[in-house]
């Protein structure tokens, strides 16, 4: 089954994308979430635990993940928008398609 990860599955309308996704079926979804995170994430959804002053962390979270949706907050700095992209065109086997930084996403 295809791996998927969301960053901020527990957010407004990342819930509703990653609820979206587990009905369907066809993908295992796993949320990047910050550390400190209070965010109540969907049943079934795994997480894993970042911090985006570390990109390697972000490397390790993608790695081996067939996509990357990003659901971050409008209020996020681009900096940290940024830094989920670079990671996820880094490591071996990291995440093959990624968000250009508007969000679309985009072959490797
Ligand atoms: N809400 C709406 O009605 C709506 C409508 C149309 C479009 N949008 C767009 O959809 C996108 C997501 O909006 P949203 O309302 O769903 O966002 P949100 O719930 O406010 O935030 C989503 C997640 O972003 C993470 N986050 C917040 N501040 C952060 C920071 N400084 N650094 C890193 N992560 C941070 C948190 O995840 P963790 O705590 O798990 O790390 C949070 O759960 C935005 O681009 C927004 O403009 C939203």
């Amino acid at each position: 089954m295809p791996s998927l990860t969301q960053t901020q599955a527990g957010g407004n309308s990342g819930r509703f994308i990653a609820e979206a996704l587990l009905k369907k079926g066809k993908h295992t979804v796993t949320a990047i979430s910050r550390a400190q995170s209070t965010s109540k994430l969907p049943e079934g959804v795994n997480v894993k635990k970042v911090d985006y002053s570390k990109p390697e962390t972000l490397v390790d979270a993608l790695r081996g993940q067939d996509a990357l949706v990003v659901t971050l907050s409008g209020f996020t700095p681009q900096e940290t928008v940024d830094t989920i992209v670079n990671a996820a065109g880094d490591g071996d086997g990291a995440a093959k398609r990624r968000p250009k930084s508007d969000g679309a996403m985009q072959g490797r």
